[in-house]
């Protein structure tokens, strides 16, 4: 089934959700670079949605037709010294993969965020040195590789390498800016 991606919709998450979110949460192939566990039931989505998604300063339903078929969040560092930047993560429900979605809602979300948190300059993504499909989605979203964190946090039980990934505001301006000057060029 190819999605049209004009009518993928980013918004915050609702109790009503919880079918949908079951669906995507409560597939172990889905969660396996996540450190959320699997949800068993639809009452444990519920649950989810209320005790994690709502409260959640930036996290959104990735929607077609407004039914959730993600999430993405940046969350916010707090504190007056770290309030500079924020932590980037996403996930599309398995039977969507590979249709440029995630790429899509990474782009939607980085723009909103920084219009939504002026004060955050630094965006940065943590990927799993195997989770190829992500590390192309954050570079395509206009993320930068700084490195790669070694033995630097377990998920499911291992000790995992991560990639460090950052886009900063003025990347984005300025990636912003360029753009629109070869529209308005061409
Ligand atoms: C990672 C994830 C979000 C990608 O979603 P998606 O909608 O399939 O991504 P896209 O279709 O936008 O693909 C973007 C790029 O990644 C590539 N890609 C996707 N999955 C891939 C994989 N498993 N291996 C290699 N490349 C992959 C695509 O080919 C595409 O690159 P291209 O445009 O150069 O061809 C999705 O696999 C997912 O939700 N995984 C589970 C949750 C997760 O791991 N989140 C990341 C936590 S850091």
């Amino acid at each position: 089934m190819e999605i049209e991606l004009s009518k993928i919709t980013l918004r915050p998450f609702k109790l009503e959700d919880a079918d949908d979110f079951f669906l995507f949460a409560g597939d172990d192939e889905f969660t396996m670079n996540l450190r959320w566990k699997t949800l068993t039931s639809k009452q444990e989505a519920l649950d989810h949605i209320k005790d994690v998604c709502i409260p959640h300063p930036w996290r959104r339903s990735i929607c077609i037709d407004d039914r959730s078929i993600g999430f993405v969040s940046i969350f916010p560092f707090s504190g007056e010294e770290d309030k500079f930047k924020a932590n980037f993560g996403i996930g599309v429900a398995v039977k969507y993969w590979g249709q440029g979605i995630a790429t899509r809602a990474a782009k939607m979300a980085v723009s909103q965020f920084f219009v939504d948190f002026p004060e955050v300059v630094r965006l940065e993504a943590f990927v799993d040195v195997e989770n190829l499909g992500s590390q192309r989605v954050v570079e395509k979203a206009g993320f930068q590789k700084e490195g790669v964190l070694r033995k630097y946090a377990h998920v499911k039980g291992k000790l995992r390498d991560l990639v460090l990934y950052s886009i900063l505001s003025t990347d984005f301006h300025a990636a912003q800016a360029q753009a629109e000057a070869e529209g308005c060029l061409s």
